[in-house]
């Protein structure tokens, strides 16, 4: 057997308490061993910091954690860990709300991609090659500094491209561009038998397909090439607060009806806005977005709509024309975009749902009076949360223009969607069944509509059947268990709400 330095450091550092004892793991860490693969043992020093996710409240401990450097490391990885019987999740930006990139149970292989963060763009055909551990912030500075070209994403620049880009990925201009996943044209991935795939239309079109919606289930993309979109010159960003509409139902409900009319009427809008509205702890909405014009063209023609009968806004901010990188670096939060590309260290503890409302239905005037009635029921709630309610629908929207032909992605006919998420769960866990009853209070009050969820914010409470139902939907499903059974028949890729769970 040879051994790698970092190996035999992992190794020896394991030797004290915890090499690994059952005959799976030593039989993995003889094959990664004789394989070269990097990797770190739970005694390692690095591990803890390695093995914490993005959200603390679900803090698995993976058997292994696999760093490749190269897709030949991480083939091997996958042919050991499938020979002895182990699960395997990829790590991208490592944000998942349900820690499924650790792994989503305890005793996993990890394939930590933070090592494969390159991005070059090809400036002939303004496809950009980006590695699958990239973060969201540095992607985009680079691409804009490769040539002044940008991305439909969303706008937290930690987040990982390896789950952003696969299941979905909106941002404030995906109204324009679409979902960060309809831009990929092709992937380098490793599949469940430790086959290195490139897949397009063109090239293993199925695998294509199921990758993008459920590349969790699928592969671990070393490499995407993403079709990329000129960077506008500048924007307008716009943002309203009100501290006089969450004071009455009455008033909620009216102002969020307007909005919802001013949203969908095509003599008003059209693909270049984008925007959510935002509940922070029940004191505060607001509304902030990008509309890919001039700020003058903004004020003149749409904020007259959509301050038409509204309550005075308190606050108006930034109504102007910014750069590129200021645009988004005012959403990111940050003084810039940039992300250590290893070493991330950043985390929250939280529990998050979603809702897709869908286009035909809209929300009714019930939903939101129910809605008003839970979070300002005297009560209150056990600790903060805010909501985020983004537009994807509308007149002329990217995002659903295209099917579940295109990707093996559902949410392509939402008017809105929720984010309601529960800060500070560790301490107050009261605050789950609370969101809980927030999401109810809206779908119970609209029986009629048939909601669904955004994969991208991963409910981990979910059932496998209730999150397949959700997710995807009898259909796609259907065709996913399909190719999960011809791909990966020994269910490799697994998390507890992986294609083909029960
Ligand atoms: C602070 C914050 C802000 C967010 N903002 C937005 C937003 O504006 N818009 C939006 O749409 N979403 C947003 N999200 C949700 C985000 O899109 C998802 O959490 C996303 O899946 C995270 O991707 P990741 O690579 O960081 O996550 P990870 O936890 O690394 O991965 C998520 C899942 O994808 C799999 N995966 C990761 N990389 C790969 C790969 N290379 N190949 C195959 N499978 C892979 C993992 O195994 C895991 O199952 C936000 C999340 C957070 C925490
Ligand atoms: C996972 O392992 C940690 C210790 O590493 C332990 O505290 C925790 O209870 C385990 N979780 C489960 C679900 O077994
Ligand atoms: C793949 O081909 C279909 C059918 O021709 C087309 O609609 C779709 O846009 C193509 N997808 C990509 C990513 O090129
Ligand atoms: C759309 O907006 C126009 C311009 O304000 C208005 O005249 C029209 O009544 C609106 N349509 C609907 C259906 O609200
Ligand atoms: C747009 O209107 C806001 C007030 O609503 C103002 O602060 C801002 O300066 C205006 N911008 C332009 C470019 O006219
Ligand atoms: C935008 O508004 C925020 C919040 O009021 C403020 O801090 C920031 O300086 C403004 N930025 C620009 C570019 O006007
Ligand atoms: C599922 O696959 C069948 C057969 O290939 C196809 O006709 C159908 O459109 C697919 N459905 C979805 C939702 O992808």
């Amino acid at each position: 057997m040879k051994f790698t330095i970092t190996l035999l450091v992992g190794l020896l550092s394991g030797l004290g308490t915890a090499l690994p004892q059952d005959v799976a793991s030593t039989a993995v860490s003889d094959c990664l061993g004789q394989n070269d693969v990097p990797v770190y043992w739970q005694s390692a020093p690095e591990f803890p910091e390695l093995a914490e996710p993005f959200n603390t409240r679900l803090n698995y401990t993976p058997l292994v954690i696999v760093v490749p450097t190269t897709a030949k490391h991480v083939q091997d990885a996958v042919v050991c860990a499938s020979h002895c019987g182990v699960k395997v999740q990829a790590r991208g930006g490592g944000h998942s709300y349900a820690s499924y990139s650790s792994g989503g149970k305890n005793g996993s292989m990890v394939i930590n991609l933070e090592e494969l963060h390159d991005v070059t763009l090809d400036t002939s055909t303004n496809i950009a090659k980006v590695g699958g551990g990239v973060r969201l912030g540095n992607l985009a500075q680079k691409i804009y500094d490769q040539g002044k070209r940008a991305l439909p994403h969303g706008t937290c620049p930690g987040v990982g491209v390896g789950g952003h880009f696969t299941h979905g990925g909106y941002g404030y201009t995906s109204r324009t561009w679409g979902i960060a996943l309809d831009t990929i044209v092709k992937v380098d991935v490793v599949l469940a038998d430790g086959s290195l795939k490139t897949a397009s239309n063109e090239t293993n079109p199925e695998i294509f397909w199921a990758l993008r919606g459920a590349a969790d289930s699928f592969g671990i993309v070393i490499n995407f090439y993403v079709q990329t979109e000129p960077a506008p010159e500048t924007v307008t960003f716009f943002q309203f607060g009100w501290d006089n509409v969450l004071t009455s139902k009455d008033t909620f409900t009216k102002t969020v009806l307007h909005i919802q009319d001013f949203a969908t009427n095509a003599s008003v809008i059209d693909e270049r806005i984008a925007f959510g509205m935002n509940l922070e702890y029940g004191d505060h909405f607001t509304m902030s977005g990008t509309f890919f014009g001039k700020a003058d063209e903004f004020n003149k023609t749409i904020k007259p709509e959509l301050l038409r009968t509204l309550p005075e806004p308190t606050v108006i901010n930034n109504v102007t024309d910014l750069g590129w990188i200021e645009n988004l670096v005012l959403f990111g939060g940050n003084p810039t975009l940039e992300e250590p590309e290893t070493g991330y260290d950043q985390h929250d503890n939280f529990f998050a749902k979603s809702i897709t409302v869908p286009e035909k239905d809209g929300l009714s005037a019930n939903a939101l009076n129910s809605f008003y009635d839970y979070i300002s029921d005297s009560k209150g709630s056990p600790t903060s949360y805010f909501v985020i309610i983004n537009l994807y629908g509308g007149p002329k929207s990217k995002i659903n223009e295209k099917s579940t032909a295109f990707a093996a992605y559902k949410d392509r006919d939402s008017l809105w969607v929720f984010q309601n998420y529960g800060e500070n769960a560790i301490a107050h866990p009261e605050i789950i069944p609370w969101i809980n009853g927030l999401n109810d209070a809206i779908i119970k009050a609209q029986p009629e509509t048939d909601f669904g969820a955004y994969l991208n914010y991963v409910d981990p409470s979910y059932t496998p059947a209730e999150a397949h139902e959700l997710y995807y939907g009898e259909a796609l499903y259907k065709n996913l268990t399909t190719l999960k059974q011809k791909y990966d028949p020994k269910t490799v890729f697994w998390n507890p709400q992986a294609i083909g769970t029960s």
